[in-house]
């Protein structure tokens, strides 16, 4: 059947409006006066302050003080064993308000879903009614925070990994919102694709919960690696930072520029287990503890913390290209 010009138009404006949908969720956040931003990341935490997750909370507070940050990334499995049972579960006040109670961490949460956060109510984690409890608490599945000198882009992992759907053995995931799989994953692959590729941020940095590059239990994801890293390697990210595996640890890439680094010792840690793989190990450490990130337009320095709050470890990293030369006048 031959469509009419303005048949043709509708179907235009159709899947205009499918692809307006389709883009993520975009945040905007100030940098501080000096232009510079700090932020701390803690992953697999909500254990209701066992496993040393008060301890790390307290150290939190005290190195979040000190940097001054601007907000905290929390890089998913919020809340332990089988994420929230709704949004009046009380699991919600006992791991994360009633934690985190230092003054320097009252600041915006960033919060992507783990594969726990979806053995329970997965839409409860997502709904906003939670900021009304705690209004630190922003969890959305895939979303942009945009500043002047760097983007994340946060990306929903769980659905990626295809064990959960067809071996899910005594766990039930709630795909709400995200079946068919197939679907979700192409979809969502589009749209990092493009915010990458339109970011003119001199910093792009992916956070996830699953690992891409890890030497510790669950080790490397390999759907990870197949779908989403040609994107981010495509698109010049600088960063991947992810939990998933309950450590600290720093892989460099050995066929880009990509830092991995996990910070998922937010509460149970000492796993034992060490599987190297090609890249290069920098830092590795199956303890407790959590991560800082401080970025200027030419700097970005990280540091990983133990459940003292001593330094484990820090590196750093400069920006050459989009410095702006300065000529004696
Ligand atoms: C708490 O942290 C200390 C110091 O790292 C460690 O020795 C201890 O095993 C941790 N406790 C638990 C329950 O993980």
């Amino acid at each position: 059947m031959a469509r009419s010009p303005g048949a043709i138009m509708a179907l235009m404006f159709i899947l205009m409006a499918a692809a307006a949908a389709g883009e993520l969720s975009r945040l905007e956040h100030d940098l501080k006066n000096d232009g510079s931003l700090k932020i701390l990341v803690v992953g697999d935490w909500g254990r209701k302050g066992t496993y040393n997750q008060s301890e790390v909370a307290t150290q939190m507070g005290m190195i979040g003080e000190e940097l001054d940050i601007d907000f905290v990334i929390s890089t998913g499995d919020n809340f332990y064993e089988d994420g929230l049972t709704g949004v009046d579960d009380k699991a919600f006040e006992e791991s994360f308000s009633n934690i985190y109670t230092a003054k320097s961490l009252q600041k915006p949460w960033y919060l992507v879903l783990g594969n726990h956060d979806y053995r329970g109510d997965v839409l409860a984690q997502l709904n906003p009614v939670l900021q009304k409890i705690d209004s630190r608490f922003i969890c959305m599945r895939s979303f942009i925070v945009n500043t002047d000198i760097v983007d994340f882009f946060f990306a929903d992992t769980t659905p990626f990994q295809l064990k959960y759907w067809t071996d899910p053995e005594d766990d039930h995931y709630d795909w709400r919102g995200v079946a068919p799989r197939e679907t979700y994953i192409s979809n969502l692959l589009k749209d990092l694709d493009s915010a990458l590729k339109a970011s003119t941020a001199t910093w792009k940095i992916v956070v996830g919960h699953h690992t891409m590059r890890s030497v510790s239990e669950h080790g490397d994801t390999e759907e990870l690696l197949q779908l989403l890293l040609p994107i981010l390697k495509a698109n010049g990210a600088d960063m991947y930072i992810n939990g998933h595996d309950h450590c600290l640890e720093h892989i460099s890439s050995n066929d880009s520029p990509i830092q991995y680094f996990t910070s998922g010792g937010g509460s149970k840690a000492w796993r034992g287990t060490f599987t190297p793989n090609s890249d290069t190990l920098r830092f590795f450490y199956d303890g407790q503890g959590f991560m800082s990130l401080q970025l200027t337009k030419a700097k970005a320095d990280i540091v990983f913390y133990d459940v003292f709050g001593s330094v484990l470890y820090q590196w750093s990293m400069t920006k050459f290209s989009n410095q702006i030369l300065q000529f004696p006048m």
